[in-house]
């Protein structure tokens, strides 16, 4: 069953791990993508025509550094000027710095990952929400992580910075609701993907030892909770996190 026939949704960490994962698991659903990288790169745009060929759906590589005001802006210019509706926004893309004890943080390292996995989130969803909100429709997707609910040690600013996409996610349930906007965000565990498998040998041991499930998650098991919250199928869900973490 197809769950996203006839959307268009936009993709941000489209290159890698979960966002490429969620592009593919998209396609795979029908939806019509806007996949979001970084910069220009050879081996990405034959990655996504081959997503493209396999599921017989239209993905449009899109450039842009998501802290890059202009960047984005002209990202943006390009997404309208193909006069679509655009019904799903999925903001994936994010940094985790090196862990490093709290009071052996700086605050520019802090606000380095405040940058991109806040600002530049909430950057880029005015811009998309102001596009929903004249076609009175759209469901926004942010990934978040069990690190923003619960903290995670050594990772101060990961987990400001994720509580943070919770809060704003929350509120703009609220603020967006009339015009038909839903927003909502996942809240993954550790995933096998660059970044889930960074995390130093001792506290992965610790985190899967706390895991129910006792292993790390597939990229493709977060993108199954994007489907379903960028799908009909959660028609009446808003200002929620889902778990997506084997049980912590
Ligand atoms: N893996 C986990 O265990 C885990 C757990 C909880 C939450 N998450 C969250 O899930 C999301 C995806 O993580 P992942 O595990 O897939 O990480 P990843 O493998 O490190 O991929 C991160 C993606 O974000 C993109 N990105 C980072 N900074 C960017 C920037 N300034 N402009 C444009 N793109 C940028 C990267 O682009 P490049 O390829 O160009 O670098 C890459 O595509 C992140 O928000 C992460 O915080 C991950």
């Amino acid at each position: 069953m197809k769950l996203l026939d006839n959307k268009n949704a936009v993709i941000t960490g489209a290159r890698r791990g979960i966002g490429r994962e969620i592009v593919n698991t998209f396609a795979k659903h029908g939806a019509n993508i806007w996949a979001c990288a970084r910069k220009y790169d050879e081996n990405f745009e034959a990655d996504m025509k081959s997503i493209a060929a396999q599921y017989g759906v239209e993905i449009w590589p899109v450039y842009f550094d998501v802290t890059s005001e202009s960047e984005v802006k002209k990202a943006i210019a390009e997404i309208r000027a193909m006069k679509l509706p655009v019904d799903v926004l999925v903001n994936a893309a994010g940094i985790a710095d090196s862990s490093t004890l709290f009071q052996m943080t700086s605050i520019e390292k802090m606000r380095n990952v405040m940058e991109v996995n806040f600002f530049a989130l909430t950057r880029l969803t005015q811009y998309i929400s102001r596009m929903m909100a004249k076609q009175k429709a759209g469901s926004i997707v942010n990934i978040s992580s069990v690190a923003g609910i619960d903290g995670e040690p050594a990772q101060y600013e990961y987990s400001a910075s994720k509580a943070a996409v919770i809060g704003g996610t929350r509120n703009l349930a609220r603020e967006l609701a009339n015009s038909n906007i839903r927003v909502n965000a996942i809240a993954p565990g550790m995933i096998s993907t660059d970044m889930g498998n960074l995390i130093e040998q001792s506290l992965k041991e610790e985190i899967l030892q706390k895991t129910i499930m006792k292993r790390m998650g597939r990229p493709e098991e977060v993108a199954n909770a994007a489907v379903f919250l960028a799908s009909d199928l959660s028609s009446f869900m808003t200002g929620q996190i889902i778990r997506v973490d084997g049980g912590m």
